[in-house]
């Protein structure tokens, strides 16, 4: 698949999120190694330093279907999260996380809306797909908060549990994300967004 080499990063108010780089295993592996973190997610568990260097090797750089970003804090550098988005004739998927030491500071909102940002007004993509295990109120009401509807619901095995677990599946449309954004707490994160590109 072709190389998507225009993107150079997006920024948040307070992040950075960029394509990763074998400098970033620790910061991964600390935070998906944390169980509080993967029981909500289908990442191996433990996650090893040979876990994280596969899937930053694999991901090093973003085509123009398949984007992974390595979320930094803007104010130091470290890798407190990552998010993908993988597009595909089905459905337009993938995933996010805040390291479990960084939650509850309104990081997780500023990755969700920039990613849907980024899908909706770049990408231009009429949709986006995600889902949560039915016992992550978090996610649950983060998703909401932007727009995610309930469409359905699936089984997937959980490693870090080592057990199936029931997962509600989401969808946020173009015009619910841009709905929610009438409420001027969300918009103005919306509005510090930036896209950047190489020239
Ligand atoms: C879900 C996740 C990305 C949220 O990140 P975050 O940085 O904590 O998000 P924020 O601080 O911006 O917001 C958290 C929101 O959840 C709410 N919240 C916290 N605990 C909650 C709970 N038990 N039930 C419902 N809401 C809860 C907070 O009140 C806050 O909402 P508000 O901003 O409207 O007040 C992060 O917790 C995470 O990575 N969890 C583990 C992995 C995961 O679940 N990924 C998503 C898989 S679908």
């Amino acid at each position: 698949m072709k190389k998507n080499l225009e993107i150079k990063r997006i920024e948040t108010e307070r992040l950075i999120l960029r394509e990763w780089t074998l400098d970033d295993v620790n910061d991964q592996v600390e935070g998906l190694g944390n169980f509080e973190t993967a029981k909500n997610l289908i990442t191996p568990f433990p996650y090893s330093a040979d876990n994280s260097i596969g899937y930053i090797k694999h991901h090093l750089k973003n085509t123009t279907n398949n984007y992974a970003f390595a979320v930094e804090l803007k104010e130091n550098g470290k890798v407190i999260g990552g998010t993908n988005l993988f597009i595909s004739s089905d459905e337009n998927s993938g995933g996010i996380w805040i390291n479990e030491n960084y939650t509850g500071k309104g990081f997780g909102t500023e990755l969700w809306i920039a990613r849907a940002k980024f899908a909706f007004e770049e990408l231009k993509l009429n949709d986006l797909q995600n889902g949560y295990f039915e016992f992550n109120n978090r996610s649950k009401h983060m998703q909401e908060k932007i727009g995610y509807k309930i469409i359905g619901n699936s089984i997937k095995f959980c490693p870090a549990l080592n057990q199936e677990v029931k997962e509600i599946l989401t969808r946020l449309t173009r015009t619910d994300f841009y709905s929610t954004l009438q409420s001027t707490k969300l918009k103005e994160i919306y509005d510090k967004i930036k896209i950047l590109k190489s020239r």
